[in-house]
């Protein structure tokens, strides 16, 4: 037998950061964080189980992954096959035979891979997904499979703001990724500037490990930072504080990047382009806070905006990077506004 489950799962964008591990096993963070889920960028993955002894494959955007390189994959393949197993317990089915399974998944995602844009997140909140739907899990179990292939896909299984917390548990029970909102703030936009889309130099896990170890600064920033900010970013949402919100969102992203210049060997993941983003977002928002910036494990920098200040920021950053305008009126019929 062969079951197939194609699902499309959007990426997230954290405002409040997850960096550092607690368990780098289960995936268990140091810290809670917060994130927007962005409807439009989205990994659209087929997963196939099938019966019988065979290889585990895995290909995105066209591209076969090396699993021996990448053990995240087994994990997530292990866990899904354990909790089948579980199931099948719990439900009293006493199988005495034991039938071998293997998967097969396809991912396409609709933007650039390891450049720092959290892309794993929404290829393994995908697999978490479709694995969920072929093995009827339930959302705390999904959940869990997301997480062990990527932290941060654990926050892509909802819509709008999610919170992921660490929970406190050994075994991760408790660290779990929650819908944070009552609804959706629809008039929220998030421009995505590239401006390198090669593989980050330090990966999370390697850049996480470091700053975990060697940072004096993510200490303070884990216990008495995050948690108000977890705070303040709700509250905005809620009461959609523009200002407020972006606010924080940028003092959050400078200071993780702050805690990878205080790691040893200092992680450097903000390149020129990425300062002058900052400098344009900084002159723009001189009379009225109106657009917030922040920056993940690499240098492209996500803007979030409210939807009438779409075209005036894009105009301005793009003026800035002296982009002739005729090219600047195509990037506004793209995007609708
Ligand atoms: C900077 O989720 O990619 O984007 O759990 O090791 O797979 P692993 O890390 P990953 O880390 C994301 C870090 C970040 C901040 C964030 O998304 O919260």
């Amino acid at each position: 037998g062969v079951s197939e489950v194609t699902v499309r799962v959007p990426m997230n964008i954290a405002l409040v950061k997850y960096w550092g591990k607690r368990d780098e096993q289960l995936i268990l963070p140091l810290n809670d964080s917060i994130s927007l889920t962005v409807d439009k960028l989205t990994a659209e993955t087929t997963v196939r189980m099938i019966q019988g002894v065979g290889e585990n494959t895995v290909e995105i955007n066209g591209r076969r992954v090396e699993l021996s390189s990448n053990k995240r994959y087994q994990t997530v393949f292990d866990e899904a096959l354990r909790l089948q197993r579980k199931r099948k317990e719990d439900s009293n089915q006493n199988e005495t035979e034991c039938i071998s399974h293997h998967f097969e998944v396809i991912s396409k995602t609709n933007f650039p891979v390891a450049a720092g844009l959290a892309s794993s997140a929404a290829g393994f909140a995908a697999i978490g997904r479709a694995i969920q739907k072929i093995l009827n899990l339930n959302d705390t179990q999904a959940n869990r499979l997301a997480r062990i292939g990527s932290g941060s896909a654990c926050r892509s299984m909802f819509g709008g703001l999610v919170h992921w917390k660490k929970g406190e548990k050994e075994d991760g029970s408790d660290c779990v990724a929650v819908r944070a909102d009552s609804e959706n703030w629809k008039d929220l936009y998030c421009i995505i500037l590239v401006f390198d889309d090669e593989r980050k130099k330090v990966g999370s896990s390697e850049g996480m490990r470091r700053t975990r170890e060697t940072s004096t600064l993510l200490k303070h920033r884990i216990e008495s930072v995050v948690p108000e900010r977890i705070e303040q970013v709700k509250k905005a949402y809620e009461s959609r504080n523009f200002q407020d919100l972006a606010r924080v969102i940028m003092a959050d992203s400078n200071q993780f990047h702050a805690v990878c210049l205080d790691s040893v060997p200092p992680i450097r993941y903000l390149n020129e382009s990425s300062w002058r983003l900052i400098e344009v977002v900084e002159k723009f928002n001189q009379q009225e806070v109106k657009a917030a910036y922040t920056f993940d494990a690499g240098p492209n920098a996500c803007v979030i905006v409210q939807k009438d200040d779409v075209p005036a920021f894009i105009k301005a950053a793009l003026q800035d990077i002296s982009i002739p305008s005729e090219d600047l009126k195509s990037v506004e019929e793209d995007l609708n506004v």
